[in-house]
């Protein structure tokens, strides 16, 4: 069992983002509260990398890290390395990070209608991308505005590019999100649970366009969500994290057939499926940790139901599981050892 340095799924070619050892804490009056704490991952031009995970595990802390978007104070960045494009972000200026961020790379938000501005008009603030990063003229960027609308098929753009944020449901305002961050054909869009406050219909729709533009753009694209069943069909990768750090990476197929690392198993077993249609589902026990008091040893032991004596004391490295997967388990084989057998 070789504990894998850093940045797993990592490739020769040199990954689009690369981060490493990426440290986060908030100092707060009642202490403080290590919200990223080690994470390494990888994504690279026209690859799907879905981030999961319980809430509070760190991954919008870990995307606003990489965003450059922390809200400092009370969040710090204590260590580790942003690699994008090979240039480390968190060694830039604020000036040059502003720059890399909306052109190179892009975020879109779950919830939309608080990130647009009330008092514009969608294609005021459309616009306003190509105006500020692109100086175009007030009608080109207007024109620009439309194109995009069209592009993430908001239908009758021309005539809806007047329109305020509150007159588009949450679906329409949610492609108004993808078009501003895809303004500027950035290398990477992270997409911060981009279809959580929609309902299922809308949320297949706004996914198959992220994945859509992905692949004809293609761009990297971080998902970050809870659901499991949502990124089956779009992710190339997942990384699963807990208590700020990932747990498990691996190849999006392979996770499902057998999982490596207990907590996955447990976020497996909790959605429904189809073909297991009337058997019981699983809840993982228990809360996640506190944040100010994260358990010794390995961050999971108080719930896992595989805990031994090393677990409580023991920290467990990323083993390396195959030349693509890796697990923070002790017992990660014994855990893919199981998940053969309940399939047999
Ligand atoms: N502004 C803040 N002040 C203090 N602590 C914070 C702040 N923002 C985040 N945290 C801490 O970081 C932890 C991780 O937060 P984060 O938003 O990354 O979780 P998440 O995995 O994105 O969860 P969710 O699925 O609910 O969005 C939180 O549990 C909290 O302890
Ligand atoms: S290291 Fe131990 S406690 Fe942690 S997930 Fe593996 S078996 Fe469970
Ligand atoms: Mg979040």
């Amino acid at each position: 069992m070789t504990p894998v340095p850093e940045g797993a799924g990592a490739q020769q070619s040199g990954p689009l983002l690369d981060v490493r050892d990426l440290h986060v804490e908030f100092r707060t009056r009642e202490g403080v509260a290590k919200a990223v704490n080690g994470v390494n991952y990888s994504v690279n031009a026209g690859e799907t990398l879905a981030v999961l995970g319980e809430s509070g595990s760190g991954k919008s802390v870990t995307a606003q890290a990489v965003m450059g978007i922390l809200d400092t104070p009370p969040g710090y960045v204590t260590g580790g390395q942003v690699l994008f494009q090979g240039q480390d972000l968190l060694r830039m200026s604020g000036e040059e990070r502003r720059k890399v961020r909306g052109a190179r790379m892009a975020m879109v938000f779950q919830d939309a209608l608080s990130s647009l501005n009330p008092v514009l008009s969608v294609g005021e603030q459309l616009g306003e991308m190509f105006r500020v990063h692109r100086g175009m003229s007030r009608k080109d960027s207007r024109a620009k505005a439309v194109e995009l609308m069209d592009r993430v098929r908001i239908p009758a753009a021309a005539e809806r590019v007047r329109q305020y944020p509150h007159q588009f449901s949450g679906g329409m305002r949610q492609r108004v999100m993808i078009a501003m961050a895809m303004a500027l054909e950035p290398d990477l869009i992270i997409a911060d649970e981009p279809t959580t406050a929609l309902d299922v219909t809308v949320q297949a729709q706004v996914m198959d366009l992220l994945a859509e533009l992905q692949r004809e753009y293609n761009m990297g694209l971080i998902l970050i969500t809870h659901d499991l069943g949502v990124v089956a069909d779009v992710a190339d990768k997942i990384a699963v994290m807990y208590a700020g750090r990932i747990i498990e990476t691996s190849p999006v197929h392979d996770i499902y057939r057998a999982p490596a690392h207990p907590y996955t198993r447990g976020l497996l077993d909790s959605i429904p499926r189809l073909d297991q249609k009337g058997r019981e589902l699983y809840a993982i026990k228990g809360l996640p940790p506190n944040l100010l008091h994260i358990p010794p040893g390995c961050a999971f032991h108080p719930r896992c139901p595989r805990a031994q004596q090393v677990c409580r004391t023991d920290v467990p490295p990323l083993y390396q599981v195959s030349t693509v997967r890796a697990s923070a388990c002790h017992f990660w084989k014994e855990t893919l050892d199981d998940a053969g057998t309940d399939q047999n």
